[in-house]
């Protein structure tokens, strides 16, 4: 009987734990995609606190973007930020046309060497055309490492 009891947890055990993290994707820009447009739909996820809405931004980037980023990210006060973080940021031309989408998505285990984030810059139709580890990516943001390559929100 005890036994049973036993047998019955451990499954309970070894069922949920890879539940908990099932619905999260991998580090790849087609379910990356998939998952910030369809399965949770980044626009509907909060802003920072400390920079709402559209906001003027620096070259690479473009004139204007908005920052949309996922509880995990929200929920993280301190950096390193939780892994499972995603930040989505639209970046837009003078015009307010939506130019390109840039991601960082912080993978446990992808790349300890940079924070753990995967990068991926997707044209507004979803194609992929930066994605991984690029140097570009991860050497500007790499200045504010301590901010866990955070640019637009500071920890306090
Ligand atoms: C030369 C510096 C530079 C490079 C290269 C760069 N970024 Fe950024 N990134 C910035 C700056 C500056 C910001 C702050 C917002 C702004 O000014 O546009 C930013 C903000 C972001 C954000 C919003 C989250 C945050 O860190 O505040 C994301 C997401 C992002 N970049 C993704 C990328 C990706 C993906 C790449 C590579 C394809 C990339 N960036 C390359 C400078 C850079």
């Amino acid at each position: 009987m005890k036994k049973q009891l036993v047998a019955v947890v451990m499954a309970a055990i070894f069922l949920c734990v890879p539940m908990a993290f099932a619905e999260m994707p991998g580090p790849d820009p087609d379910s990356l995609w998939e998952y910030i447009t369809k399965e949770s739909s980044y626009t509907k996820w909060e802003f920072w606190p400390d920079h709402q809405g559209m906001q003027p931004g620096r070259a690479p980037h473009g004139p204007l973007h908005k920052v949309f980023v996922n509880d995990r990210a929200l929920n993280s006060t301190q950096p390193p930020v939780q892994y499972g973080s995603i930040a989505v940021k639209e970046n837009y031309g003078t015009d307010k046309e939506l130019k390109a989408i840039t991601v960082m998505y912080k993978v446990t285990g992808y790349n300890p060497d940079a924070g753990d984030w995967f990068w991926a810059k997707f044209s507004p139709d979803g194609k992929a055309d930066i994605f991984g580890k690029p140097a570009g990516c991860v050497g500007c943001h790499g200045t504010r490492a301590k901010n866990d390559f955070i640019l637009v929100h500071e920890f306090k």
